[in-house]
């Protein structure tokens, strides 16, 4: 099995915790994709509270309804992906620069799942780069600052996004520092750090917010707990 396969088959077991009725969040990312047509095929009556605005146009067209946030009181389940899943389920999210939406998704939902290819679980969090949202305005002294935080954590400085067409712009009309990958020793006191910085809107650290995971593997899909 390949990584996409993998990652088929735990979008697809996922679909099969939706229950009709349900207000679901729908993740960002290949992962999710596969969640997202999984479910779309089951024609269930769901609304769907899409994390990006290329996971609203992909529901769209597969006919499942939308609602927004604001709009429900809570989320019944969300199913998102992510970028490493470390131990206790702490994870790293935002390689598709969704992190914000995503994390205010997961926050007002009552279970989350994460789903991800085997290659994803891994023993420290740090292998992949951690994403850092921040405000265009003043963006440079703001990554200054997290330079000086990566210092403290003996992590490598961080660096602007860019795409071909140039800076990467978050849903949100932010900016995307990538801090280099570097084991991570103490995700909830980096994450504080981070936090606290005037300029962050939030970073890629998802910690204690999955209930579970689904890992797409050769022996098939591996349910995970915290
Ligand atoms: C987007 C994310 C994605 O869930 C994460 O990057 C994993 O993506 P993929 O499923 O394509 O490997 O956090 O912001």
């Amino acid at each position: 099995m390949n990584a996409d396969d993998q990652k088929k088959a735990s979008g697809e077991a996922a679909a099969l915790l939706v229950e009709p009725g349900m207000v679901v969040g729908l993740g960002t990312g290949s992962t999710a994709a596969w969640f997202v047509k999984a479910l779309a095929a089951r024609k269930l009556d769901i609304r769907g509270v899409p994390t990006s605005e290329a996971t609203a146009n992909l529901a769209r067209e597969l006919g499942i309804a939308l609602t927004a946030l604001d709009d429900v009181k809570s989320i019944d389940l969300t199913v998102d992906g992510a970028d490493e899943v470390g131990p206790g389920l702490s994870l790293i999210k935002g390689g598709g620069a969704a992190l914000l939406r995503e994390k205010l998704v997961w926050e007002a939902s009552k279970r989350c799942v994460v789903i991800a290819d085997a290659a994803k679980q891994v023993k420290q969090l740090g292998q992949f780069r951690l994403p850092i949202e921040v405000v265009r305005f003043g963006h440079v002294h703001t990554g200054q600052r997290l330079a000086d935080i990566a210092a403290e954590f003996d992590l490598l400085p961080p660096r602007l996004r860019m795409a071909d067409r140039g800076l990467v712009v978050t849903d949100g009309g932010n900016v995307i520092y990538d801090m280099a990958p570097g084991l991570i020793a103490e995700p909830a006191a980096l994450a504080g750090a981070l936090k606290a910085v005037t300029g962050v809107v939030d970073h890629g650290l998802f910690l204690d917010l999955a209930d579970e995971a689904l890992i797409g593997t050769d022996q098939g899909v591996v349910k995970l707990l915290p």
